[in-house]
């Protein structure tokens, strides 16, 4: 079995008729049930997936539109990260209760915290339906395609009688190839039971994010309400514990290497079947742009968050996010290039071309377009990446938009009141001096990049990253838009009200902001240089891409094909692997508490480890929670292919038990959202004897122990 899976990964060219060799991210009713059997499967495909009886996708579900969790007892006890449930642990935390850093755990069902906005979604059923969507659209294109499309998908969800609690919601596959109903059921009322300290839960934070050897405890747990007929309704205190027609045993048994896995969830977004061209694109330009936009505010708001303490907390969540895609663009560019990514879609069209010459057209047209759309594509990027990272230039837009709202006569009482609350939002985490020196470097990087063509005029005066820190904190300390300027006496940061209690005078300020203007000239130009060429000829690329999907299909009749990830529910599988991500370098599948310790630095934001825990590693006070090495198992890799919206799925066993909760991936493998490659592709998973030892051993949360199905 080892064999052959390594020979088909490794070696077999690609007309190899094994499918998960690309990866795969399967839809649940076409699984490939043979091929997960003859990998050490031991359930069938109708165990995961049965529309009619309760199977295990009864389990899985998308939490609050993003991540996946799972369902891990017979009373609705949800289990998804810590990085899914962190804005709902963090909105219940306060100076004095601090949940993010001191962990949380209800004492009973009375002690669990609603979050009023928080859904999950089941899905009850998946119907292929591309002949009712497509039906009537032969010979259409563009525009007339879209409008015949959308309302053949009307009709479709219009004729479906399901129940009030239901929705049915249809969703494009294979580039508009193929369609797909689901039926979804949405439930609103969950709770959250319980989080490790951050110091568990976040252990390594940004600097182990996407990287292993890993020693993450990223987990917490929710619980679904539902009214007394056990069907979704509004938060009540009336409301009982959801009653899943499933739910996950856990299994705590040792895990070997090559054990069979699979994994069940929501993965976001892919392209695995881009021609060479935008791969190149993405690894030559997109990409290396994102990137060193990001390195430049990285590196300012690393200095300062490194010596001052008030600074770090308030930009912690910030700095977390730009550095989260700034690190995987990094590990994708690296691994596209080492996996030969272009090189292999090249000589993959070529093969194709050579059994069906008609692609040579589409390839053409493809390679066309990508060259023509490139020099706006980079334009693009580096645009769309300037408020991202300085804030005050998103400031700037978001004030833009409310003049414009207001000279239009579209502001009411109402939109100020929320522009007001999300502004005060803004400035609780924001420096403006910090800032200034962020949009400084970046506006220079911008100045200094963008071809004369994109230069908004002016900017050329922009290109020295010291004249505009001094320009740039001039403008931010006496303007209005960053809470430091102040109108009649008052800031925004200070006393909003009175800021805005006079509008006509604040229009007036606004007007002549320096910031504001800035911004509306770059925006500008990107509006009257890029945006209609570069979107214009997205949409042929889009429709080039649908007939090359299409062709793919056709020609290459050995290769098992799966869609793009598109946030629909998907099985992933594979085996748990270590690798070989670098010469002399070879990782094994999984860590362990010592490793924690190796790691550990007192009082470090990063790398602290509760008291706690640091005495149950000193008495061995493990339980049954050890494995045969005698420590206890903290994280663990496979060959899964997944990405994000993964987050939180189930990684389950031959038999369908949980062993493990997906997190993230391997640096040097994340290239897998456009080139899965079985030699560095990882997901990493937190192992479940970790999750119920600190259930257990750290929280005593004994009483959830016993809600569960726990496999020794
Ligand atoms: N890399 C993972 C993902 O893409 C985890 C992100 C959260 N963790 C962090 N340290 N920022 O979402
Ligand atoms: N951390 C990611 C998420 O939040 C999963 C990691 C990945 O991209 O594979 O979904």
């Amino acid at each position: 079995m080892k064999r052959r899976f390594l020979l088909s990964a490794i070696l077999l060219p690609a007309t190899m008729a094994f499918a998960q060799q690309y990866g795969g991210m399967w839809i649940p009713t076409e699984l490939n049930e043979k091929e997960m059997k003859d990998l050490g499967m031991k359930i069938s495909a109708k165990d995961i997936f049965d529309p009619s009886k309760a199977s295990i996708k009864d389990a899985v579900v998308q939490f609050d539109g993003g991540c996946t969790a799972e369902i891990i007892s017979p009373q609705g006890l949800l289990l998804t990260n810590h990085h899914c449930g962190y804005d709902n642990i963090q909105s219940h935390s306060t100076v004095e209760n601090d949940l993010l850093t001191n962990g949380f755990w209800a004492k009973n069902m009375d002690g669990e915290l609603p979050n009023p906005g928080v859904t999950v979604d089941f899905i009850a059923d998946i119907k292929e339906v591309t002949s009712q969507i497509l039906s009537g659209t032969d010979g259409l294109t563009g525009a007339a395609l879209d409008a015949k499309i959308k309302q053949n998908t009307e009709a479709y969800i219009a004729s479906q009688k399901v129940e009030n609690y239901q929705k049915v919601s249809v969703k494009s596959m294979y580039y508009g190839n193929k369609f797909y109903a689901y039926v979804i059921e949405t439930y609103k009322d969950v709770r959250l039971v319980g989080a490790p300290p951050s110091s568990i839960g976040k252990f390594g934070s940004d600097t182990d994010n996407w990287v292993w050897p890993r020693h993450t405890g990223d987990f917490s747990m929710f619980r679904i309400y539902a009214d007394k007929n056990n069907k979704p309704a509004e938060y009540s205190k009336d409301n009982v514990p959801y009653k899943p027609k499933h739910f996950l045993p856990i299994s705590i048994k040792d895990k070997q290497e090559n054990d069979f896995t699979f994994v069940f969830g929501f993965p976001g977004r892919t392209t695995e079947y881009l021609p060479a061209i935008a791969v190149e694109k993405v690894m030559n330009e997109t990409d290396p742009a994102m990137i060193s936009m990001r390195d430049v505010t990285l590196k300012v708001l690393d200095e300062k968050m490194r010596t001052d303490n008030a600074t770090r907390i308030k930009y912690a969540s910030k700095y977390a996010r730009i550095a989260n895609a700034w690190k995987k663009w990094i590990g994708e560019v690296e691994g596209l290039k080492k996996s030969n990514a272009v090189g292999k879609k090249q000589e993959y069209e070529k093969s194709l071309i050579a059994k069906n010459p008609e692609i040579k057209a589409t390839i053409d047209g493809l390679n066309k377009a990508y060259n023509e759309q490139a020099p706006y594509a980079l334009n693009r990027a580096y645009y769309s990446e300037l408020p991202r990272n300085a804030e005050t230039l998103a400031l700037a837009s978001l004030f833009s938009s409310y003049m414009d709202a207001v000279e239009s006569g579209k502001s009411s009482p109402k939109s100020v009141e929320s522009f007001k609350a999300r502004l005060a939002e803004i400035y609780k985490d924001y420096e403006g001096d910090l800032d200034a020196k962020v949009t400084a470097q970046v506006l220079a990087l911008y100045a200094n990049k963008s071809q004369a063509q994109f230069l908004p005029s002016g900017l050329e005066k922009f290109k020295d990253p010291n004249a505009n820190a001094v320009t740039l904190e001039n403008w931010s300390k006496n303007s209005i838009i960053t809470g430091r300027g102040s109108l009649n006496g008052a800031t925004t940061y200070s006393d909003i009200d009175k800021v805005f209690a006079d509008q006509t005078k604040l229009i007036q300020t606004l007007k002549s902001d320096p910031l504001i203007q800035l911004w509306n000239n770059i925006k500008s130009s990107y509006v009257s240089t890029t945006h209609a060429k570069v979107t214009n000829l997205q949409t042929d690329i889009d429709a080039l891409q649908k007939t090359f999907m299409a062709q793919q299909m056709a020609t290459d009749k050995d290769r098992k094909f799966f869609p793009d990830a598109n946030s629909t529910l998907r099985v992933t599988y594979g085996k748990i692997k270590g690798s070989t991500p670098r010469d002399a370098v070879s990782y094994a599948y999984k860590t362990h508490l010592a490793g924690i310790m190796e790691k550990y630095i007192p009082g470090d934001y990063e790398f602290d480890v509760p008291k706690k825990l640091i005495n149950l590693y000193n008495s061995k006070d493990y339980g049954i929670y050890k494995d045969k090495s005698g420590d206890v198992p903290v994280n663990f890799t496979a060959t899964n292919h997944t990405t994000g919206g993964n987050s939180g799925s189930p990684a389950l066993d031959a038999y369908g038990n949980l062993i493990g909760l997906n997190f993230d991936r391997q640096w040097e493998g994340t290239m897998s959202d456009i080139n899965f490659d079985p030699r560095f592709s990882r997901n990493i998973m937190v192992d479940t004897k970790y999750i119920l030892f600190i259930v257990d051993k750290y929280a005593d949360a004994k009483w959830l122990l016993n809600e569960m199905k726990i496999i020794k």
